[in-house]
């Protein structure tokens, strides 16, 4: 894919008028300097709960707050001009009514000024992503492996492998397209359902894990960049920057050991007296 040229940021509207078009490039940011790298080739900037693992150190996404998403929801739109900035909602900030998902909501669109917020549920977070819908908020949905459940699900498993799955995560796919979402992430579903839920529903299908007939795809930014220790099956390293940076600190610490940086490039001189 080409650098982007236009300035103007897209919007929801604008992704959701390409269902069926030229796939949606999606990639995960939480800093401003990353952020302005993906914003040069992608359509959508996520500012996901995945930095709860990546950025925290957390085993789940649970933990992370409205505060932690908000903070680096700015620092994205500070570093992206262009792309669309979707913002999740984090666990216990939407699920108890919708009331409570609109003011979660409202603070992260008024504290960020990002585009959309995203948060996971199908069927049983239709309403609520109606009324957010119709009061202003666009919403991304996101279903198949909702990774905010993992206390329930007791694993990060794949979805939809086996057939009877099939009719509750098409009637999720249906339920978040009739209620107003924009658009839905499609996560860890096996590749025969991404595929028919693609062609079944009016909004555009982002696949993380689920198949290349998706409307677009979404991957952590430090998973496809091999910084992530260890990443799912369905990511793909386009980078392997895990050695390359712990060389660099090698040598830096060696350096450093040696005495060997700062140089005398890298250090001040005094200005040179004023002749009398
Ligand atoms: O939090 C996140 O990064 C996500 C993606 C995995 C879709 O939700």
């Amino acid at each position: 894919m080409s650098v982007q040229s236009e300035s103007k940021r897209l919007t929801a509207a604008d992704l959701r008028a390409r269902k069926g078009g030229e796939p949606i490039v999606m990639l995960t940011s939480y800093h401003a300097h990353t952020a302005a790298l993906a914003d040069r080739y992608c359509d959508s900037i996520l500012v996901g709960d995945s930095l709860g693992n990546v950025m925290h150190g957390f085993e789940t996404t649970v933990p992370v707050t409205l505060e932690m998403m908000i903070l680096q929801g700015r620092a994205v739109m500070r570093g992206s001009k262009r792309a669309l900035v979707v913002v999740d909602m984090p666990f216990g900030s939407y699920e108890a009514s919708k009331e409570q998902a609109f003011h979660a909501a409202a603070r992260i669109l008024k504290e960020t000024h990002c585009g959309a917020v995203k948060l996971e549920g199908g069927e049983r977070m239709a309403e609520t992503i109606a009324f957010l819908s119709q009061r202003g908020v666009p919403v991304m949905a996101h279903i198949g492996l909702t990774p905010q459940a993992i206390n329930v699900l007791g694993s990060f498993r794949a979805q939809g492998r086996d057939e009877a799955d099939w009719p509750r995560l098409e009637a999720d796919a249906r339920a978040v397209a009739d209620a107003g979402a924009f658009s839905v992430v499609v996560e860890a579903v096996a590749e025969p359902l991404a595929r028919r839920i693609t062609v079944s529903i009016a909004i555009p299908t982002i696949g993380i894990g689920a198949s290349a007939a998706c409307d677009g795809q979404v991957l952590v930014m430090e998973d496809m960049l091999g910084l992530s220790p260890k990443a799912p099956k369905f990511v793909k390293r386009y980078g392997n920057l895990g050695p390359s940076i712990e060389a660099a600190i090698q040598d830096y610490a060696a350096e450093v050991r040696s005495r060997a940086f700062p140089g005398p490039e890298h250090v001040y001189g005094m200005k040179p007296k004023p002749k009398a």
